[in-house]
């Protein structure tokens, strides 16, 4: 046992608390679900014809709570203060919406975001939703279920729906659309009335349940576990448009790639990506521990930026560019590169970093951002800019396109998961808060329905292929045989 940690290795991990804890909750109508998801025979009908329970566990923001965090600083807000795990209604599918037993769930940032209630709390956001139109409406509640990431198997779909059907095992895309958009048919991303699954709508996944739309299923993995299978898609998805998609940076064989946060969940699949594309990975991260991992993940040329909290990397007090700094982090790159420059530049970090990451890059280069976690007001020196005619491309999670190819990618096995820890639903909270002090690594997975970890994995034949080392890499390598669990 790891008492400074209170992670307990897997072998004790099916013992006393966990289990009685779901044993107390699991009335029997729940133990029949997951006994039917796991039996291999089992056939749509008996999906349909299962009663199923009409409250369930669910981690929830309350609305009369959003102003708890007013006034105070971003590393104040402790996320473990505003999550509650309790007991809420299952939500009832609409047209082009199928209900979906969560058997596992992963923590994202955006979940830090929720729990902040930041940039805006997302009761504003539903609101929002909810007048888009009629359907939406049950999205409006006195709680918000936050959650992005889920794999688990279709249970109720609404007539309309003709492509899925119960029994059907699925990931989740959290991209929520509204096809009467001519935008949706070019590119979903671009729907003015895109919304983000369990950040800008309800039901998200860190619940027994989840309404979704049609248009948000995808196949899950077989030869990967819930939680592995869960811990995926939206940074995989995310990641791939920004290096490979046309809409992103359209990496070439032999691109040096920088890639910001390269242990975190989006980090350690654009390692990969990068990698299988025949890219040249160079990864920045903030402690000699995290290079390791990194190193582990194939990433060999590896800078190690240590940062002091609430001060910006590359910009002085009254925000210009510090000049030496971005000339040290070139000269590091070259080192690592035989004197070359970066073709692309994977950004996420934000105002922190940016400005770095427009000067670093080559001449005619590319920097692509999905976000900014230092703070989104960037800053940069613009002759570093147009006078090397570089490129930057904003993107924003995948259209429905980019996600099944992406996660074809998955279910090849030419992916594999970075999770580092599992956590009980009854403990995402404080998943979420190792997130927002940034100590996690890689992914950070949740059990929801799964009574156990490694439940779920159907093609033994492709998972042997891999190599359970390598479908394990951060959970063998960061806690011994077997990982661990919080
Ligand atoms: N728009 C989208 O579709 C989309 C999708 C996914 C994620 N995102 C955004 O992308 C960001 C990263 O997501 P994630 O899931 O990869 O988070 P994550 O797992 O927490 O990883 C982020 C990494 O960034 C590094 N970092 C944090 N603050 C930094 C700073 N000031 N300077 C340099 N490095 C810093 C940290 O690594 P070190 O400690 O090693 O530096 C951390 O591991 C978040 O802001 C998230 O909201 C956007």
């Amino acid at each position: 046992m790891k008492e400074e940690s209170g992670c307990v290795l897997l072998s004790e991990y099916k013992n006393r608390e966990f289990i009685s804890a779901l044993e107390r909750e699991m009335t029997p109508e729940y133990r029949n679900l997951v006994q039917l998801v796991e039996d291999p025979k089992a056939a749509a009908d008996d999906f349909s014809h299962l009663k199923l329970p009409e409250s369930m566990a669910a981690v929830v923001l309350h609305r009369d709570e959003q102003e708890m965090f007013s006034g105070k600083a971003f590393c104040e807000k402790d996320p473990r203060q505003a999550l509650h795990y309790e007991e809420v209604p299952v939500p009832v599918p609409g047209p082009g919406e199928v209900l979906v037993a969560v058997m596992a769930s992963a923590v994202n940032f955006n979940n830090v975001w929720s729990s902040i209630f930041e940039p805006a709390p997302g009761f504003s956001y539903i609101a929002d939703f909810a007048r888009m139109r009629v359907e939406n409406q049950k999205h409006q509640q006195d709680y918000h279920i936050i959650g992005g990431d889920a794999a688990g198997v279709v249970v109720r779909t609404h007539p309309s729906v003709h492509n899925w059907k119960p029994g059907d095992r699925v990931t989740l895309h959290g991209g929520v659309n509204d096809v009467s958009e001519p935008a949706v048919f070019y590119d979903s991303v671009q729907d003015p009335h895109g919304r983000a699954w369990g950040f800008e709508t309800n039901f998200g996944a860190f619940a027994y349940f989840t309404v979704v739309q049609q248009h948000q299923l995808l196949p899950k993995a077989e030869h990967l576990s819930w939680e592995e299978a869960a811990s995926m898609n939206l940074v995989t998805t995310t990641a791939y448009r920004m290096l490979v998609s046309d809409n992103g940076a359209r990496m070439r064989q032999g691109d040096n790639v920088l890639i910001w946060g390269a242990s975190g969940g989006l980090g350690s699949i654009a390692i990969q990506m990068v990698r299988n594309g025949g890219g040249v990975p160079i990864g920045i991260v903030s402690s000699e521990k995290k290079a390791a991992v990194v190193r582990k993940l194939g990433c060999e040329r590896v800078i190690v930026l240590e940062r002091e909290p609430g001060k910006d990397l590359f910009l002085d007090e009254s925000g210009r560019t510090k000049g030496r700094q971005v000339l040290r982090l070139k000269a590091l790159i070259r080192r690592l590169t035989d004197g070359e420059d970066c073709d692309i530049v994977f950004e996420h970090t934000g105002r922190s970093t940016f400005a770095a990451s427009v000067a670093v890059a080559k001449a005619g280069g590319k920097v692509v951002t999905c976000g900014s976690t230092s703070g989104y007001n960037h800053v940069f020196d613009n002759r570093y800019f147009w006078q090397t005619v570089k490129k930057i491309i904003g993107s924003h999670g995948a259209n429905y396109y980019e996600a099944a190819q992406a996660v074809r990618l998955i279910c090849k096995g030419m992916l594999t998961p970075v999770l580092s820890e599992v956590y009980p639903l009854s403990r995402t909270a404080d998943a979420i808060f190792k997130m927002h002090s940034g100590e996690q690594i890689g992914k950070l997975g949740i059990l929801n329905l799964a009574p156990s970890e490694r439940m779920g994995i159907r093609n033994r034949e492709l998972r042997e292929k891999i190599g359970e080392q390598r479908i394990n890499i951060l959970r063998t390598s960061l806690s011994g045989e077997g990982g661990a669990i919080c």
